[in-house]
């Protein structure tokens, strides 16, 4: 028995093999979009199944009905909802409350008791189940209508076929987005629409504002085409309803014959809605339409139909979808095995984490540059874990291109984003989380070709760690910045913690010292007499380490204290709301106690030795232990929350104690058995941009990324043979044995006896093909 055998190696030849291969197919668009409620997306993953291009600048997809406002639907989709409309933006993962849902088209086949105001009287309810590929969707309506489409990087393709009999209709309604409630609603603003005089092309743009992440109106531009001329195009307006006043009863479509038709004045919030109606002859069954979307202008929407989507075929975009997935994305990775339902949890994985950020270079509004832009972070605060070191691994050109375009937005908005959509910093929930992402490409050397300015990139870091962000006097936690920087940093620089003056003092002053360690290893290369000063901030969760606190038998824990020094009653093992103005943020003390990735040994220290830590550790995960209510955000009963991002790493610190790695091994297995599979409900909460994804994908590779540092944890590879083709070589993980269990008894690494739970990012193989480059003998 325990008679793996595990082998790291870099080699110079990549296997042609790969290339060829459809990864797609083992790709199911539909995990983690349900919860474990049938049908609703409660704690379930949020995902976006629709159709899109890897970091793709649109994402086509329907949007649905809920049939408990409780219950999110960040994505637009929700299984058992009913279809209002198919729309352009997307989101993938979010917990929050929805953002985008707009430009859309939904298709009729009566108008008799249609309201086109209101959703509620046009809903279709599906027939069969959906289907998703990459890049393909479908969806099948109870008037018969079968919906499909595609995606390119700025436009869609659908494809309506219509029951023969019956009338044809496509509604265009500017006002629509993904509901939600409370302050974090999306508000329609304004519009404007024109149309041309055969009606097979309609253009303008949509104003709108708020979502998750705050922030006010912004433009979408928008150009569609159809394949068919209408027999009637008409544009429409009507008062504005809000989403507080959604009753539209007495509230209709007034129709117009002219061809453009704007909502109100330029920058007029509370404009009338406009939309459009376009109707068929009886005879066109198949009516196809394509959007493209600019967030510079219409002209602009109009010239990416035409440069990406030049023809009327959806199935030609599929199949462009798919080979760049395959190319870009899932070839880098090939998993040698004949496990099905492990290929489809591993491709579908890496498929997720490589939906966002939006790729938007060439489409900002506000500001004229050549560097790369991305939009859509949403949020680093989950995503800092493993999802950025990933993306490092296997695309580190993209990881460069994001970082540049992170470093630009700081440049003209004085700080990197948190969390940012359309083009709007907003939400920081801990840390300056955009630190540890400089900080750990930087320390892995992932920008060979040196296109980031990394003094730049130091300055934008200082600027979180030295610069005071206004204050948002956000009602979820009025006491500093809610939207990037670190709040209360004031504190931090005076007292050496976050007081509890401040919301989420505990989980902030854990995360800053992190956020101050990345600072220290961009110092090292860039402001060498700052190392010290970042290294030393860096030990501030100390200051708030209380050695009297005890839950469970453990002494030690991180704790709140009054800015006097005092402490705080609490007890580790809840967090009240857990949200924005507790103590911590989406996790409990004990759990924010075992995140010092940078100090591991200090933290053994001070959790009372190697047994003490090792034996807290095994507490985590006893089940029936968890004492706090996570709702939307936790799942299970043990103290470590599979269903969010704060304890991610935690399951794999055992490799911290001598002899212990295995214990890694068998929380990372039980781990990804129990909460984990190719079902709908395969992820056990909010996929929050990839980041479930990510972390999933390190699991199955036997590896672990310890942020901020050129390091990654040994774990046990799930298969017995993986190559993974990094920015200039191939690593190949091979495992003997696993069939007699997972633990490892003998590792190598680049030839090399390995007796370390660690290899380094240098360990990895390096850039073989250095050598003389192939001859170019009739150079002149
Ligand atoms: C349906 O329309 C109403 C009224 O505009 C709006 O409040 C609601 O959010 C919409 N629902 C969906 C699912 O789009
Ligand atoms: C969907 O529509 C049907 C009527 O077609 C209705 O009975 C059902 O409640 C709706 N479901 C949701 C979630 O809106
Ligand atoms: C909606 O879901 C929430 C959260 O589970 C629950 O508290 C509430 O009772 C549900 N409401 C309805 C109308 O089912
Ligand atoms: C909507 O408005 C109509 C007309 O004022 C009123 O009769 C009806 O009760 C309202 N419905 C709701 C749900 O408020
Ligand atoms: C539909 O009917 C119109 C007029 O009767 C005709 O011109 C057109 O070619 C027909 N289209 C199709 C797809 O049969
Ligand atoms: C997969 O199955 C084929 C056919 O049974 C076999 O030849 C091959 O070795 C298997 N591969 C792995 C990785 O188990
Ligand atoms: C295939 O992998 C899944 C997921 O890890 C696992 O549950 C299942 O037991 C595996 N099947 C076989 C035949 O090994
Ligand atoms: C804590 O210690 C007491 C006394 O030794 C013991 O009875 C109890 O089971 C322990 N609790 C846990 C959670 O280990
Ligand atoms: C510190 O401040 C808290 C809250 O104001 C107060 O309850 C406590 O008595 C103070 N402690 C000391 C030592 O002054
Ligand atoms: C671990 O490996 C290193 C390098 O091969 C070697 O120097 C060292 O003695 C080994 N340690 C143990 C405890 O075997």
């Amino acid at each position: 028995m325990r008679q793996v055998i595990f082998w790291l190696t870099g080699f110079a030849a990549i296997t042609a093999a790969t290339a060829t291969k459809d990864y797609t197919l083992h790709v199911d668009p539909f995990i983690g979009t349900e919860g474990p409620v049938p049908g609703s997306g409660f704690q379930g993953g949020n995902v976006f199944p629709g159709a899109t291009v890897p970091f793709g600048a649109v994402k086509v997809g329907i949007d649905t009905t809920r049939w408990n406002v409780s219950f999110s639907a960040g994505a637009g989709y929700t299984p058992s909802g009913n279809v209002t409309a198919i729309s352009m933006l997307h989101l993938s993962g979010t917990g929050g409350p929805p953002t985008y849902g707009l430009i859309p088209q939904m298709p009729l086949t009566s108008l008799e008791g249609v309201n086109l105001f209101d959703n509620i009287t046009y809903m279709q309810s599906k027939t069969e189940h959906d289907v998703a590929e990459v890049g393909y969707f479908k969806t099948s309506l109870e008037s018969g209508v079968v919906a499909e489409m595609s995606a390119s990087m700025h436009a869609g393709i659908m494809r309506y076929s219509f029951p023969e009999t019956g009338e044809k209709h496509i509604l265009v309604d500017l006002s629509h987005f993904i509901p939600s409630t409370g302050k974090y609603e999306q508000f329609y603003s304004n519009s404007r629409m024109e149309v041309s005089e055969d009606g097979t092309q309609y253009s303008g743009y949509g104003v709108y504002r708020g979502g998750w992440v705050l922030g006010g109106d912004y433009n979408v531009y928008f150009c569609a085409k159809f394949d068919t001329a209408p027999s009637e195009a008409k544009l429409f307006s009507g008062i504005y309803t809000d989403p507080y006043w959604p009753n539209t009863t007495n509230v209709g479509a007034e129709f117009t014959d002219a061809t453009s038709l704007q909502g109100g004045r330029t920058g007029y919030q509370w404009a009338k809605r406009v939309g459009g109606l376009f109707t068929f002859p009886a005879n066109s069954t198949t009516i196809q339409s394509k959007v493209g979307i600019s967030w510079i202008s219409s002209d602009k929407a109009c010239q990416f139909i035409h440069d990406e989507i030049p023809h009327w075929d959806l199935e030609t975009t599929v199949a462009q979808a798919k080979d760049k997935w395959n190319a870009e994305v899932l070839s880098k990775i090939d998993l040698q095995t004949n496990n099905s339902t492990l290929l489809t949890m591993f491709y579908t994985g890496l498929y997720h984490a490589n939906l966002m950020p939006s790729d938007r270079t060439g489409e900002n509004p506000y500001w004229e540059s050549d560097e790369p832009y991305y939009d859509d972070f949403y949020t680093l605060w989950d995503t800092f874990r493993c999802t950025h070191a990933l993306t490092s691994l296997i695309l580190p050109e993209r990881e460069v291109d994001i970082i540049r375009s992170m470093i630009d937005i700081w440049r003209h908005e004085r700080f990197m984003p948190e969390g940012r959509a359309h083009n709007y910093n907003g939400r920081a929930q801990g840390g300056s989380n955009s630190d540890n992402v400089l900080a750990d490409a930087y320390v892995k050397k992932v920008d060979s070709k040196g296109l980031i300015s990394w003094e730049d990139g130091y300055k934008a870091m200082k600027t979180n760690a030295e610069i005071v962000p206004w204050n948002t006097f956000d009602v979820d936690d009025p006491t500093g910045s809610t939207q990037h920087g670190r709040s209360g940093l004031e504190d931090w620089k005076t007292r050496g913690f976050i007081s509890i003056n401040y919301g989420r003092s505990v989980s902030k002053t854990v995360e800053y010292s992190l956020n101050d360690f990345a600072v220290s290893q961009v110092a090292r290369g860039q402001a060498p007499d700052e190392v010290e000063k970042y290294l030393e901030r860096a030990a501030n969760w100390q200051n708030i380490w209380d050695t009297t606190v005890e839950a469970y038998n453990f002494t030690g824990f991180l704790a709140p204290y009054y800015p006097n020094g005092t402490l705080a009653p609490y007890h580790p093992l809840t967090c009240g709301t857990c949200s924005w103005s507790a103590i911590t943020y989406e996790g409990t003390p004990w759990e924010y106690s075992f995140t010092v990735p940078h100090d591991m040994s200090t933290l053994i220290q001070r959790m009372g030795g190697p047994q003490q830590f090792e034996d807290r550790l095994d507490t985590s995960f006893q089940p029936g232990l968890g004492e706090a209510d996570h709702h939307n955000d936790g799942i299970g009963s043990m103290i470590f929350n599979p269903g969010n991002e704060p304890s991610f790493m935690t399951p794999f610190l055992y490799n911290y104690v001598k002899g212990r790695q295995w214990k890694s091994v068998m929380r990372s297995r039980a781990l990804v058995d129990t909460w984990y599979h190719d079902g709908p409900n395969g992820i056990p909460g909010n996929e929050d941009a990839g980041s479930m994804s990510s972390w999933l994908i390190w699991n199955i590779m036997g590896l672990y990324p310890v942020v901020t540092q050129p390091v990654y944890l040994i774990l046990s590879p799930r298969v017995e043979a993986i190559s993974i083709r990094t920015g200039d070589g191939l690593l190949r993980v091979t495992a003997r044995g696993l069939e007699d269990g997972p633990y490892i008894q003998s590792l190598k690494v680049n030839g090399e006896q390995w007796n370390k739970s660690w290899v380094t990012h240098e360990d990895l193989p390096a850039m073989w093909d250095d050598g003389d480059l192939p001859p170019s003998p009739g150079s002149q």
